[in-house]
Parts: C-alpha cells; structure tokens; sequence
C-alpha cells in the first residue's frame, strides 16, 4: 500500500519524489523483512543473501554501468567498490550528482552501532565514505548510535557501550576523515543536536508503520520503537546547519535501509530533500555465511588484534576449498563462496589479481593454504598501520566531535 502523500513536489529543491518506499501491513506480527532462505533487518543479518532479491523487496535501484560512469565524470576514475559492486544499490544517488554539478553540495551522512569492537568489514564502508569526501570535498556528519545498542541489546550495559564508543572512534579518526570536515556525534552525548528534528519525524511517523518497516511486536521494548526517528534525524541537519535545503548521501550497508525508507518518506511532509543512499552489501564472516560479527570473535579480524592473532583467525578460516588436495586439483575451489577469496578481492588484491585467483582456484591451480598466506601477507601491515593511527586519534578526538569536546569531557552542570 503506497503512503498517504503521494506526490506533493518538494517547494525548496528539485529532489524528485518517488513515495512508494513504505509497504504498510498493519495487521501482519509476522516480521516483514523475512525473506526465505535470509533475512536482513538493521539488527540481524543472517544466511545466503540474494542481492538482487534485495533490490526487489527494499525497493531500490541497482547500480549500473550507466550510473557508474556518471560518478566517474566526477571521480575521474571508477573505485574498486564499485567495479566488483560491493557497493551494488543506491537511491536517488543520480539526483545528488545532478544536484552536485548544479553547485549544490550534499553532505555525507554515516554512522556505525558501537555495540563491539571494529573489525575489518567494517571499514569498508568507510573507507568508500571517505574516498567520497576527498572527492567531492564535502561534510561529513558520523554518528554513534549508542543508545540504540543498548536498547537493542540485552546484554550489553551503558558502561560497554562507552567503551566501544571511545574505541570505535579512534578507528574512525584512524580512516582520515578531514577534521574540518567531519563531526561526530555521539548519541547520548550530543542529543541536544537531534532531538527537535527526531521529534518533528517521530510525529510522522505511526506505530503502524514502524511495526511494518521494522518488524517491532508487542514484546519490543518501547525505547527501540521510539530509536528510529534519532538515526533519522542526522539526514536533515544539514540543511539546519547551512539554513537551506542540503541533500544528504548516506554510504551503508543495506541492512540500514529501513531506518531510511522511514526518513524518505516524511522528508518532504517536513520540508527537507529525502536523503539518498549508496549501499553496500557484507562482508562474509570468517567461519559462516552472513555478515562478519563482532558478536562472534572468531569471526572477525579486529583493528586490535595482535599479528599472531589474525595469522591464526585467518589460518582457521572457512574456505570454499576442497576437503583433499587431490579433490581441489580435479574439481578446483569454489571462490565465490570463499571469505579468503572475498576479501581478497575486496581489500587488497588488484582487479588482474584477483581475476587470476579466482581462475587459478576454480581450475585447481591453486591451494587454500596458499591465498590463506597471502591474506596473512596483507592483512598484518593493513592492521599494523590502523594501530598506528589509533594511538595518535587520542589525542584528535576534540577536533572531530561536534561539540569540540573532549570525549571524557563532561558537561558542566552547574552543581558542584
Ligand atoms: N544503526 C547503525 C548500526 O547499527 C549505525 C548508524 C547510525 C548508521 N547512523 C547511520 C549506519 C548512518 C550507516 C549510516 O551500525
């Protein structure tokens, strides 16, 4: 069923408007965003994800060769995430790019859930985001959703959650942003910058629709129902901050997009541009298809691990080999099912060498053991040199919160 507002035309840009986002089942308790065989929903992220089918059911645009070639007139060149579609889908990315070349800026708008440590996959994102700031030489607003991963999580308390948040905020000073142009905001700390715009889009919002986009039930606690709104409202600060209609472009992986089907569809009710969107899909976890989880150390290869460690994650890594050498000389290896092979790909080889991997494992040319010694090889110095910038973020972090603040910093009361 479409939203009410169909098509009112957004008076202070040329954003176009497509409202179609929000399938509304009200009487469904069945959570919407199963599919058979996977399920992606922001909190969970689980079996053999069909991209394309994900296209289908969130409703977004894929993104094409004709779209890829539009970014490279700005970029000059087509990023490695785009060529092998780790970034696959976007919406309204096209309207921000016309909007660019018209001498109307966006902002880059990105956050991560500080419920654990960082790991690998999630860099990606934001090494793409950064990319995206270098080249278009734009602002960038990154928030820690600290309250929504104590909402969320039932075993995580708020003294965990800080923790996480100081330590993935060294990892994300550690990325490069521009300081100057790069705020971060922290949840709990920073609220008084979201909240008269989270209340102006919760006012939008019914529980119905919530229930329907985010699959909330009768046992949710009532904080997560009412979560959606503050990670929504970073899509329109911009426009607060520069006192005129600002598009936004948020690089995430697509389990994020509920929270932004939401926010698109009250945008133009409440007088912003609907913020668009470039998303990426997972990275597969170590041991198990899905998304690498920092819930599952195994898993995941941490900006804080030690070299010994990551050689023996590594070494201890699910591949799409054969059980013998034998069998993987006759029949070769299944690459694309291999993590090894995908982070590779990912991250570190070139498009040639990976090419040549993926030939030399499918025709049994090459061994597991082999590309597991290459991902040691790479993956050793890429940590190494986080861990260098990591110690040196301590003493940046004013330079990048929003309120110039220190993060131990606290705000005078007024008691003493
Ligand atoms: N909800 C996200 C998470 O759990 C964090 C987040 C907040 C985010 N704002 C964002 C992610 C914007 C991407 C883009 O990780």
């Amino acid at each position: 069923m479409p939203s009410e507002e169909d098509s009112i035309s957004f008076e202070k840009s040329n954003m176009t408007i497509d409202s179609n986002e929000i399938e509304t089942d009200n009487d469904s308790e069945s959570d919407p965003n199963r599919v058979k065989d996977f399920v992606v929903t922001p909190w969970e992220v689980e079996g053999d994800i069909d991209y394309s089918k994900l296209i289908e059911k969130f409703g977004t645009r894929a993104i094409d060769d004709t779209l890829i070639e539009k970014i490279k007139n700005f970029t000059g060149e087509i990023h490695p995430f785009l060529k092998n579609k780790y970034f696959f889908s976007h919406r309204d990315l096209d309207v921000v790019l016309d909007e660019y070349k018209r001498g109307n800026k966006f902002y880059l708008y990105t956050g991560r859930g500080p419920s654990g440590l960082v790991h690998l996959g999630h860099l990606m994102p934001w090494l793409f985001t950064k990319y995206l700031q270098e080249k278009f030489n734009v602002n960038l607003i990154f928030q820690l959703t600290d309250d929504e991963k104590f909402l969320f999580n039932s075993n995580l308390d708020m003294e965990a959650i800080q923790k996480y948040t100081y330590e993935n905020i060294l990892d994300i000073i550690s990325i490069g942003f521009d300081p100057k142009r790069t705020k971060i905001i922290v949840d709990t700390k920073h609220i008084k910058y979201l909240y008269p715009l989270s209340i102006e889009i919760a006012k939008k919002i019914t529980y119905s629709t919530a229930k329907a986009v985010f699959g909330f039930s009768n046992s949710s606690n009532i904080g997560m129902i009412g979560f959606p709104p503050v990670q929504g409202a970073p899509c329109f600060l911009p426009s607060i901050f520069e006192n005129k209609p600002t598009p936004v472009l948020i690089p995430a992986a697509i389990d994020q997009d509920p929270y932004w089907r939401v926010t698109r569809d009250v945008a133009e009710k409440l007088g912003y541009p609907k913020p668009a969107q470039i998303h990426s899909k997972f990275i597969p976890g170590l041991t198990s298809l899905g998304k690498m989880s920092s819930s599952r150390p195994e898993t995941a290869l941490f900006t804080v691990d030690e070299p010994e460690i990551l050689e023996t994650k590594i070494k201890n890594t699910f591949t799409g080999g054969q059980p013998t050498i034998a069998l993987q000389r006759k029949l070769g290896g299944n690459a694309n099912i291999c993590p090894v092979y995908w982070y590779l790909n990912y991250l570190f080889d070139t498009e040639k060498e990976s090419q040549e991997r993926y030939n030399d494992c499918t025709g049994g040319n090459l061994l597991c053991g082999e590309c597991k010694g290459d991902m040691i090889k790479k993956v050793k110095p890429f940590i190494k040199d986080i861990q260098i910038k990591r110690d040196k973020a301590q003493n940046l972090i004013k330079d990048f919160m929003i309120d110039g603040k220190d993060f131990f910093e606290d705000d005078n009361t007024g008691f003493n």
